[in-house]
């Protein structure tokens, strides 16, 4: 039997994160049953913790319906609070139980990871600190949170771990008990899914858009963008590797990155938003999967002037260019009948994590794509040779998986995705 586990989500800016380690625990075998604080709600709400965990969402001892006010604590194997807030740690210290996570640890004998995250001034403070060390002593494990950007704006100790490192902690905890069998299934599950995955790529049609596209003005001057093509490249890269065939539509990118594909990926330049429109509608018909990644302009010239504009000597007036919108290719896409099995398109945002996680979601489900790759673009983050952190939602905008690190990194875990869905199709 799968082990179980109840996720307890405090009412913090990174209850959203919560949502990765739910999909980790779920991956690794484990059936979840989320436990939000009620005023967690405000950051993530019920549909999202239910559309997730397949399960239904309480708070409220009084919400039970059997009115069995302990049999989660019963049942849970494992309860693991992320984010927990300063406030639910001095809840937790005194043994107040006046929702249904805080009745449920106090009733539970089971182990509980907590992964705090707050105000550096507030994880600092003595009495948080001092709560920290009573529960530590009772034996809840608890992870100190990193250092880094807070919800605040600030910078400091209180982020909240990575979820993965989470996860990690919680299996390891619940591999400590009599679950081990059950995990070691899960482990033969996820190397079976990998297999699939593997097979399903294996040949798989994959069209990439990549780089960013120039709308002329006239024959010497353009509209661009920042994009240099380099994480349109790695996922070119990892498809190939993972045995797809590969084609680049390449938007204006050096070809200095293109000489780093192999000579069987067919490279197709696509200088403009209209290029990159025709080729991949003229196209859509033969492949399994698309990936969005080029960033297109949304705003064109009306016209290219077909001579070079030049200035009047004799004034100080500057040319008025009249811009209209190009297509929005990847919404075409997903609503054409040629419609490819998968569509994976790329969000760039800017803003704090939270901004962008939030216009993100709103993306996924105005855009229809069956994945959806939300990355933070602006203030050095997002184009060129840079690390990326980009989170997976599917088109009803839940959050799959998180991925950090470089752009190869973070093609190989799009690519597994894209493996994992036609695999899914496949069966
Ligand atoms: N995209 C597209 N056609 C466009 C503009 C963007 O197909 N004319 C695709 C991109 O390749 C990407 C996704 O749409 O996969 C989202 O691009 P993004 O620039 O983040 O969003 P926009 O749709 O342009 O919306 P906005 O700029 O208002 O955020």
């Amino acid at each position: 039997m799968a082990p179980t586990v109840v996720v307890g989500v405090g009412a913090g800016i990174a209850a959203y994160k919560a949502a990765i380690l739910v999909r980790a625990l779920m991956r690794a075998g484990v059936k979840v049953h989320v436990v939000p604080t009620p005023r967690s709600l405000d950051f993530v709400g019920r549909t999202t913790w239910e559309g997730l965990s397949g399960q239904p969402v309480l708070t409220g001892v009084a919400d039970l319906p059997g009115a069995d006010h302990v049999e989660l604590a019963r049942v849970a194997q494992l309860i693991v609070i992320a984010p927990a807030t300063a406030d639910l740690i001095a809840r937790l210290r005194s043994g107040v139980a006046d929702d249904l996570l805080t009745t449920s640890v106090l009733a539970a004998h089971c182990p509980v990871l907590i992964a705090p995250a707050m105000h550096s001034n507030m994880w600092t403070n003595p009495a948080t600190q001092d709560n920290v060390r009573v529960l530590r002593e009772r034996g809840v494990h608890v992870l100190d949170p990193d250092t880094g950007a807070l919800g605040s704006g600030d910078s400091g100790i209180g982020r909240l771990v990575d979820p993965e490192t989470i996860a990690k902690k919680a299996l390891e905890l619940l591999g400590r008990g009599k679950v081990k069998d059950s995990l070691e299934a899960a482990v033969k599950l996820d190397a079976a899914a990998k297999t699939e995955q593997k097979q399903a790529l294996a040949g798989a049609r994959i069209l990439i858009t990549a780089g960013g596209t120039r709308e002329p003005i006239d024959p010497v001057r353009f509209i661009g963008n920042c994009s240099s093509g380099r994480q349109g490249i790695e996922i070119a890269k990892a498809a190939f590797a993972a045995g797809a065939q590969v084609t680049l539509f390449a938007s204006n990118i050096e070809s200095e990155m293109l000489s780093e594909l192999d000579s069987r990926i067919d490279v197709v330049p696509a200088p403009s938003s209209i290029d990159v429109e025709e080729a991949v509608m003229s196209r859509l018909k033969d492949c399994d999967a698309l990936v969005m990644a080029a960033a297109i302009a949304d705003f064109k010239p009306e016209a290219a002037r077909e001579d070079k504009i030049k200035k009047d000597p004799d004034s100080t007036d500057a040319p008025i260019l009249h811009l209209v919108r190009t297509t929005d290719i990847l919404r075409s896409v997903c609503v054409s009948k040629d419609r490819p099995k998968v569509v994976l398109g790329f969000a760039a945002e800017t803003g704090t994590p939270e901004d962008v996680l939030n216009l993100g979601t709103k993306k996924a489900l105005r855009k229809g794509a069956d994945l959806l790759a939300v990355n933070r673009v602006g203030g050095g983050a997002g184009f060129g040779e840079v690390d990326n952190e980009v989170w997976l939602l599917d088109s009803a905008g839940l959050m799959l998986e998180s991925t950090k690190g470089s752009k190869s990194r973070v093609a190989q875990a799009l690519v597994s995705a894209i493996g994992d869905r036609l695999a899914r199709l496949s069966r």
